[in-house]
């Protein structure tokens, strides 16, 4: 399905309301609960909207348990808000079937997880190749940019190493050429210094920060990590109403 087809999928009733092109990321009234053990919701994300430009570096901060990773899922495709609007690079995510929503995901969103997720089976090469099978792109030229990406992220060296191979900070590198390889406007990072001690965090973070900017694509970045928050321009508490509420705040911007 070419990128037109999925806009026109999202079309129709909504097709009036979609972001101007210079927003990237737009959730209205956006919320999440799922079924709790004695049947009861529970709210994993409250409500919030919010709205982030093409090429901007955005971090979410909150407490633990304050919605976060939900939020990350939400934009990547991963999950379905349980209520509100979800528009990601003019695309209605939310009333995506699920199967436009994984075409959605491979195009358009690179994610770094937090424990990296790699392949342990396959080599650095490899594990970047096989995230490309979404891509337009021939094979052919496929080879000679997962080894460009691997080289950008400093890891030119180490690109038939397997996972068990690599440190930690390593294997994040692989991760984020991985999440670069589609080449997607939005790249999403789940606490991505979180495995990390402090200064391969810190060295992670600037390469994320510098690799987004080079490949102009936006950056959300999830972490409770004071520190790693002070480098970006807006910091977007998540998280911040009380339960059982309806009301919307405003996220608080912190700086920027
Ligand atoms: N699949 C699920 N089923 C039930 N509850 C869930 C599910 N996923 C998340 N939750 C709940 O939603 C809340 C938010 O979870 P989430 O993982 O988004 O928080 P977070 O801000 O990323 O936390 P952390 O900083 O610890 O990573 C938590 O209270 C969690 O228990
Ligand atoms: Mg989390």
């Amino acid at each position: 399905m070419r990128d037109s087809e999925l806009l026109a999928e999202t079309e129709g009733e909504l097709g009036e309301a979609r972001p101007p092109l210079t927003t990237l990321v737009r959730l209205e009234r956006v919320e999440k609960e799922f079924p709790g053990p004695d049947g009861k919701a529970v709210q994993a994300l409250a409500p919030i909207d919010l709205e982030i430009a093409r090429r901007e570096q955005v971090a979410l901060a909150g407490p633990s348990g304050s919605g976060k990773s939900t939020l990350l899922n939400i934009l990547a495709g991963i999950i379905l808000p349980s209520r509100g609007r979800v528009w990601v690079n003019g695309v209605a995510v939310d009333s995506l079937s699920e199967s436009a929503r994984d075409r959605f995901r491979g195009r358009s969103i690179g994610y770094v997880y937090q424990n990296f997720n790699l392949l342990s089976g396959f080599t650095a090469l490899e594990n970047v190749l096989l995230a490309m099978g979404f891509s337009r792109a021939g094979q052919k030229g496929h080879f000679q940019r997962a080894g460009e990406l691997l080289e950008r992220v400093g890891l030119g060296h180490r690109l038939r190493h397997r996972p068990a191979q690599l440190s930690s900070g390593e294997q994040q590198r692989v991760a984020i050429a991985r999440a670069l390889a589609n080449q997607p406007p939005l790249l999403l990072a789940d606490e991505p210094t979180a495995s990390l001690d402090f200064w391969t965090g810190r060295m992670i973070l600037e390469l994320l920060l510098e690799v987004s900017y080079q490949a102009g694509a936006t950056l959300v970045v999830a972490s409770h990590d004071r520190d790693l928050l002070t480098r970006f321009g807006r910091v977007v508490e998540v998280g911040q109403l009380q339960q059982g509420s309806r009301k919307v705040l405003t996220n608080s911007v912190l700086s920027g």
